[in-house]
């Protein structure tokens, strides 16, 4: 536990202003008992590194459980327009101002639908709180680029939350890319086909009348993971959309694109929300010189097969057994709770430590940057480049501050 003068200082900055308009309600219910239908399960409270969770729909009582889960953070305070139950030693609020105003936090989380992130985020920084966003941090690439120019202007953590980043087997591929034991990378190939009901009661509804649902909300997290396990730069992009006729979305819930990669390195992905079985598909393939990477599950293990290095003419007939593909035994995550307990930990490393942002929001704004130009190339049914549709887009600075380190 850090000591008190290692803590991020906080205090209200009120004069410094926000970028976005859409500031929050202010109306504030503390201590509000309501009917139940948002109750918290499981929150405890411990003296330890105070949490504001803002939002408390899906993923904000999800974190909920995982700090509640023996961390060593705890759930002071919760930001929610809606009625939820009451908990012994955490304050509701129905407005963020309201819970800034009142102090005593040491760390935000901002799980609202992306629309609110900015006035959210912007409001935490001004009061020197470090911030951990849910993705996007921004539906637009350009607010994400002045959310963070504004949080590292006045030196507050900003960072999002990509929690497919801490599953393991990801950090293992991302291990054999980069020392290269299997050879160079080749090329890659992402599937994630799923049959998203955004009517399930147990899900964001929202996403319904996004105009970009499957990109914004599924694919930023396939797209950031291509570009943190291959550790290279996404120059170029093609990409397609559309709407199957029994999507109940409106916005176009399926998506292809062939992404162009520094080192001649391409990657074919396919998302869908729509689908024709209610299976989850999800297929990562990396093809190396000397081997084959696997990831079949998003929260399981990583499978390897290697080559003997030869070109084999048969190779379409090879017997059963030949190049197995054998597990890792990266340990497996218990869905959205370890990948989280993860990513709940390195926050708590930056609020309380001064750790860098993993990822910052300055290396999201790369992750948005090529999900924007996937969006371009739809509308263009041509090929985009990443940098075309933001300066920022490979690391390069912009605003006033210097880039962390990026991919
Ligand atoms: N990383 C992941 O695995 C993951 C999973 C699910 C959702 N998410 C992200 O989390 C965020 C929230 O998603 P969700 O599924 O919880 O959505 P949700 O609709 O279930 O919950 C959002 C909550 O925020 C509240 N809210 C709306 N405006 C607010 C405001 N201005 N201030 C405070 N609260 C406000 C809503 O009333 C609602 O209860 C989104 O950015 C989403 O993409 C991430």
């Amino acid at each position: 536990m850090a000591s008190a003068d290692q803590r991020w200082p906080f205090g209200p900055h009120w004069s410094v202003g926000s970028a976005c308009s859409n500031h929050l309600s202010d109306r504030e219910s503390g201590g509000w008992t309501g009917p139940p239908p948002l109750g918290v399960s499981q929150v405890t409270t411990r003296p330890s590194t105070r949490l504001l969770i803002v939002g408390f729909g899906v993923r904000g009582r999800a974190w909920a459980d995982v700090i509640s889960a023996g961390s060593r953070g705890s759930v002071h305070a919760i930001v929610e327009p809606r009625p939820i139950a009451s908990t012994p030693g955490v304050v509701t609020y129905t407005s963020l101002e309201a819970a800034l105003e009142a102090g005593g936090v040491d760390g935000a989380i901002v799980a609202t639908p992306p629309a609110a992130h900015c006035s959210g985020v912007n409001m935490c920084i001004s009061a020197g709180v470090p911030v951990l966003c849910e993705k996007p941090l921004s539906d637009r690439v350009e607010e994400a680029a002045e959310m963070t120019v504004y949080a590292e202007s006045v030196s507050v953590p900003l960072l999002v939350g990509m929690n497919f980043r801490y599953v393991a087997a990801v950090q293992e591929l991302r291990r054999l890319v980069s020392d290269k034991s299997m050879g160079e990378l080749l090329f890659g190939e992402f599937r994630y086909l799923r049959n998203r009901n955004g009517k399930d009661p147990r899900l964001n509804d929202y996403p319904l009348r996004m105009e970009h649902p499957m990109l914004l909300e599924q694919s930023i997290h396939h797209l950031d993971l291509i570009r943190y396990a291959y550790g290279r730069k996404v120059r170029a992009v093609s990409a397609t959309s559309w709407n199957p006729t029994t999507s109940i979305y409106t916005g176009d819930s399926c998506v292809a694109a062939v992404l162009r990669l520094d080192g001649d390195v391409t990657v074919s992905y396919l998302g869908t929300w729509t689908s024709g079985s209610d299976r989850l598909e999800y297929s990562w393939r990396t093809d190396m010189a000397r081997g084959l990477l696997v990831h079949s599950d998003p929260f399981g293990d990583l499978f390897r097969s290697m080559t003997d290095g030869a070109l084999h003419v048969n190779s379409w007939n090879a017997e059963p057994g030949d190049q197995p593909l054998v597990p890792l035994h990266t340990p497996r995550c218990r869905p959205f709770f370890d990948d989280t307990r993860l990513l709940l930990d390195h926050f708590l490393d930056v609020v309380e430590f001064a750790h860098e942002p993993e990822p910052s929001a300055r290396d999201h704004c790369q992750s948005l940057a090529l999900l924007q130009a996937c969006i371009d190339s739809c509308s263009a049914h041509a090929e985009v480049g990443v940098a075309d549709v933001f300066p920022g887009a490979h690391g390069q600075p912009f605003g006033t501050s210097q880039p962390h380190a990026a991919v």
